[in-house]
């Protein structure tokens, strides 16, 4: 037994077949593997190690997600602090939207433990692919969709825009009824900056190999009949486009095209 050790790894989004060869190594080498997966990685993470325990059972339906994830982190730790190395195995990327991974890293650092995260393909990263999205063409703006109804965020719709469980605005449990009032607040929130009938893009990645991703196009306006489905992601393409600042352009010796 080893003096306690925590890795935090992502399984990606496609089932089993984009795991990295590091991932695949920690999960191996680990005296505990302790994974929140879909079942078909779940079955792979438990035959290439037996001491593998699923999150799963943590969770309890009808109970705040904070509460899980509490409770995640609780379990996490005890077996590091048992003297473990643990291997903490996510769906997608394990610091992307994950509460309990950055929380368990953070304790178990503090406590002097090795601590330490592997990235992995996430749901954004599959959407750049899918939809041809480049972040890096005048940046990209990424939410979760209740954080971003809840806030005074400011957002530019010149740039595109992600928002994480829109399926699921204001419901900190699993998957309640779809928040119809949700829906219509995050629509009056869009429509001024993007119209009535702009395009917007539900999209879900291909959790398996041979499946093709999905998505459905509508106008803002249809908003409200987005599904409460938890695994799917809005992307709301930009509308007009960004001014390019002149000025700045010379004064780094650049000359920007003429629109
Ligand atoms: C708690 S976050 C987890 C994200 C995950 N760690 C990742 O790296 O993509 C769950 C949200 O991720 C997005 N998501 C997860 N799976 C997806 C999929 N197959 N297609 C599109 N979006 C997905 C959705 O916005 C969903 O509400």
């Amino acid at each position: 037994m080893s003096g306690g050790s925590l890795d935090v790894v992502g399984t990606g989004i496609r089932a089993v077949a984009q795991v990295t060869a590091e991932a695949r190594r920690r999960i191996e080498a680990a005296d505990l593997v302790l994974y929140a997966t879909d079942t078909v990685t779940a079955r792979w993470i438990e035959r290439l190690n037996p001491r593998a325990e699923s999150l799963d059972r943590l969770y309890a339906p009808g109970e705040p997600r904070r509460v899980t994830y509490e409770r995640t982190v609780a379990r996490i730790l005890e077996a590091v602090r048992q003297g473990r190395r643990v291997c903490a195995a996510y769906y997608g990327h394990p610091g992307v939207f994950v509460y309990a991974t950055h929380a368990s890293l953070r304790l178990a650092r503090a406590e002097g433990y090795s601590a330490r995260m592997l990235p992995a393909v996430s749901a954004s990263d599959s959407l750049f692919a899918d939809l041809g999205v480049d972040p890096g063409h005048r940046g990209c703006q990424s939410h979760e969709a209740t954080d971003f109804l809840s806030h005074h965020t400011v957002f530019d719709p010149a740039v595109p825009l992600i928002l994480w469980q829109v399926g699921i605005i204001g419901d900190w449990g699993y998957g309640g009824r779809p928040n119809r009032t949700g829906r219509r607040m995050l629509l009056e929130k869009l429509l001024p900056a993007y119209g009535p009938e702009h395009e917007v893009v539900l999209y879900q990645a291909a959790q398996y190999a041979a499946c093709p991703f999905l998505v459905a196009r509508f106008p803002l306006r249809r908003l409200e009949a987005v599904p409460g489905d938890p695994y799917c992601t809005l992307c709301v393409p930009p509308t007009g486009t960004s001014r390019p600042d002149r000025g700045v352009a010379a004064r780094l010796g650049l000359t920007l095209p003429e629109e």
